[in-house]
């Protein structure tokens, strides 16, 4: 199993090597990186250029690790053994029916090898981790309910996203392969756009692409546009047929860029654009 990048997806050669690494491992991927950089559609695109079923997990700030693994359907149960048609009382007696399994229990009793995306793993609480270490780093968990050990038939490929908003365990790291996306240089942008819109004129491509690294290279910016945000840009540019001539600057005055609001995300920032704009034209 090796990951060589997709038709979709343009994967730096460090990002190759590193989803490489941890299956070699055996470790989760642990992917960092500013939001919009990729990390949620790479777990997408190495499942699929493996060709392994991908199961994933979006972590919300309340998940439990429990969750993941199974959950016991107590309210169900009495309901069914309340109404006493259900199975003719049958199906109440097999505590087995009420086990709803998580993600980590189908990618565990799988019959193949799968992939598992456990998304935005920073979105939970400080405990979350912790409780996967044992899971993560044996592939095995215990249920007490039916009694049973379940462990992993095959080792899925484990893939963890995390934005930074907390800190994980160092025993948690320990268990995991780093990488970090690095924000594109403008080659790899380059690229990752052709991906998108294999036929954009050059000319607009350019422009844009400036205009948009100067506004991501703006200091005192609150949140950088990304990938993503230069992605909806371009299509928008598009679609709205927007000229070249109102991206680019005539003699090199800076302009707010045409629906700015694909951009920049918070009046504080488009405020700091456009007084930098106005000081730079009163400075000719
Ligand atoms: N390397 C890339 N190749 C192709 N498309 C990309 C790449 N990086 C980002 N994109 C585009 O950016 C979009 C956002 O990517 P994705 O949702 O994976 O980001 P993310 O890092 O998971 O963001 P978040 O942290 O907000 O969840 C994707 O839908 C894709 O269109
Ligand atoms: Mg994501």
């Amino acid at each position: 199993m090796k990951f060589k990048g997709s038709d979709n997806y343009v994967a730096t050669q460090d990002l190759m090597l590193a989803v490489n690494a941890a299956i070699t491992l055996k470790r989760p991927l642990l992917v960092k990186g500013e939001p919009g950089t990729g990390k949620t559609m790479l777990a997408e695109e190495v499942a699929e250029s493996l060709g392994l079923p991908l199961l994933q997990w979006h972590i919300k700030s309340t998940t439990k690790a429990q969750q993941g693994l199974y959950e016991y359907d107590a309210v169900s149960r009495l309901r069914d053994s309340q109404l006493k048609d259900v199975d003719g009382g049958e199906r109440v007696k097999d505590i087995q029916n009420y086990i709803v399994k998580g993600v980590l229990w189908q990618a565990f009793t799988a019959d193949q090898p799968v992939a598992l995306l456990i998304d935005e793993i920073d979105k939970a609480d400080i405990e979350f981790p912790n409780d996967l270490l044992r899971e993560i780093d044996r592939m095995e968990f215990y249920c007490y309910e039916t009694r049973e050990l379940i462990r992993a038939k095959h080792r899925p490929v484990v893939f963890i996203t995390s934005n930074n908003e907390k800190e994980l365990p160092d025993a948690f790291l320990r268990r995991c392969f780093f990488h970090y996306i690095k924000f594109p240089d403008a080659e790899t942008m380059k690229s990752i756009v052709a991906v998108h819109f294999p036929g954009l004129k050059q000319e607009l491509l350019t422009s844009a692409m400036k205009t948009f690294y100067d506004v991501r290279n703006l200091p005192g910016l609150k949140k950088k546009p990304s990938t993503s945000e230069l992605l909806d840009w371009l299509k928008l540019l598009v679609a709205e047929d927007i000229p070249i001539e109102a991206l680019q600057s005539k003699d090199d005055k800076v302009a707010v860029p045409p629906l700015v609001g694909a951009l920049l995300k918070n009046e504080q920032d488009v405020t700091l654009f456009e007084k930098l704009v106005f000081m730079q034209r009163n400075n000719r």
